[in-house]
């Protein structure tokens, strides 16, 4: 038997059983059903992943169960950057759009601590979130146009 593991997430308790160790991703996937965070890579190489863990971007696939019990989680389901989302909409930013919750995440942790992000800050805060199909100028023409 698995022990049980207190969560806060998008605001709402829930209690799971899980291994301790076990990634925050597939407690969030698998085991809860909300599955608008992504599995890329499974390593922390591609931020499809990332989730907020207390308003900072984590990894979920790198993060484990047992580190975010306690803390409040947010995930793209439970995600409020109105100004943001619209932006998004209005640039037409994703392609396949596999990597766009992730992409969101970085890009609304970003503009919570930095509200005016210069070009390097921009950079610096998306670099670990790759884009397969290269949405990469939409992305950031996004980020500017909510930023203002
Ligand atoms: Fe976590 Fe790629 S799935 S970084």
């Amino acid at each position: 038997e698995n022990p049980t593991q207190n969560l806060t997430i998008n605001g709402r308790n829930f209690t799971v059983n899980a291994e301790p160790n076990m990634p925050v991703l597939w407690v969030l996937r698998d085991i809860l059903g909300l599955t608008g965070t992504k599995y890329g890579c499974g390593s922390g190489l591609c931020g499809a992943c990332t989730i907020h863990v207390d308003g900072k971007p984590m990894r979920g696939c790198l993060t484990s169960v047992k580190q975010v019990s306690g803390k409040n989680i947010t995930t793209i389901e439970g995600l409020e950057a109105e100004k943001l989302k619209q932006a998004w909409e209005k640039h037409n930013v994703p392609q396949c759009g596999y990597c766009q919750a992730g992409q969101l995440m970085s890009a609304a942790a970003l503009l919570k601590t930095t509200p005016k992000p210069t070009d390097a800050q921009i950079n610096d805060a998306m670099s670990g979130n790759i884009c397969r199909c290269g949405t990469y100028p939409r992305i950031k023409a996004a980020i500017i146009d909510a930023a203002e």
